[in-house]
């Protein structure tokens, strides 16, 4: 248990708790009242794309939750899980003006017992995009996820549209595992020239940060050039260059998926998305839209 959570609890009326026992106390004294309950997954570093998951659980259940958890599983040995932007205490104290009701914070050994050996994979939808650049990645998300929504049994839960492959591949898992919770989407913040919230921003350095707001526009080119009839491989093509040549290195994919089950598309024929992920600097950003 950390340090916040003991000064959290003397000063403020949101209430902090660490382990599964404490959590599922407090969720049962909650349902004895009839109370509906809204769960807010993260990995804490919060920013207004975090808080707007926050406001829609407020508003549409009686309490909420929000756990701030980093989990290891989810990250790849060469990736930055030793220096994740951590801010526990700004963290709470927000969620506690927010309105926010219980956090739920586990440590490392709450969530994963020495013995832990349970994972739970979502293959297809899981397998490509982040699931080719970030192998296990999804397996990571869809364990500690699968375990949080067991740990609170929440009516709903609320993820962001920002990881829009990590949000299908939730639903995928939750109708799966007959997991009774509505798993709801929410759009992606963000800041005025278009660039996405993310924890990750804070390490773009000024120019890299002026030019990150080139993968939301590409994304908007290649939408509108494929609804004017522009080939999907070509639009690509001439928006990979763009980033190329607008300070990012690298271009993991970009991509355009139907809506329905997230297949790759040759050729618009029904609603779609276009994603893209690309490394400026040290940092990769991850973005999407839906084409219309
Ligand atoms: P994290 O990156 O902290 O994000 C927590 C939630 O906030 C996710 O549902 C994410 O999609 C949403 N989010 C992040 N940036 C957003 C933005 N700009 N607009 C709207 N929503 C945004 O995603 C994770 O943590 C983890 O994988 C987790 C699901 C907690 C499992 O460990």
């Amino acid at each position: 248990m950390c340090i916040v959570i003991a000064t959290s609890r003397m000063s403020s009326k949101i209430e902090i708790v660490s382990t599964v026992e404490e959590l599922r106390r407090k969720i049962s004294s909650w349902r004895k009242k009839g109370f509906s309950v809204g769960l807010v997954p993260t990995m804490g570093a919060l920013h207004d794309g975090h808080f707007s998951l926050v406001k829609k659980s407020i508003n549409t259940t009686d309490k909420t939750i929000t756990t701030l958890f980093v989990n290891p599983k989810q990250f790849g040995a060469n990736e930055d899980l030793t220096i994740y932007p951590r801010d526990e205490v700004g963290d709470v104290a927000a969620l506690d003006a927010k309105g926010v009701h219980l956090v739920f914070a586990p440590s490392l050994k709450e969530m994963y017992s020495a013995d832990f050996v349970t994972e739970i994979s979502v293959p297809g939808i899981g397998d490509t995009m982040e699931g080719v650049f970030r192998p296990g990645f999804f397996t990571g998300v869809a364990t500690v996820v699968a375990k949080l929504l067991i740990q609170t049994l929440p009516d709903r839960a609320f993820f962001g549209e920002k990881d829009l492959q990590q949000l299908y591949v939730i639903k995928r898992m939750v109708t799966d595992l007959n997991i009774p919770v509505e798993i709801v989407g929410c759009p992606t913040i963000r800041e005025s020239d278009g660039l996405a919230l993310s924890s990750r921003n804070i390490y773009l350095s000024a120019s890299e940060r002026t030019n990150a707001a080139s993968l939301y526009k590409v994304l908007n080119e290649i939408s509108h050039g494929i609804l004017n009839g522009d080939h999907i491989n070509e639009s690509v093509a001439e928006a990979k260059s763009k980033l190329l040549n607008s300070g990012f290195f690298k271009v993991d994919y970009l991509t355009v998926c139907g809506t329905k089950n997230f297949m790759e598309l040759n050729f618009l024929k029904e609603p779609a998305y276009v994603l893209g992920a690309a490394w400026i600097g040290e940092t990769r950003l991850i973005d999407n839209i839906k084409i219309c």
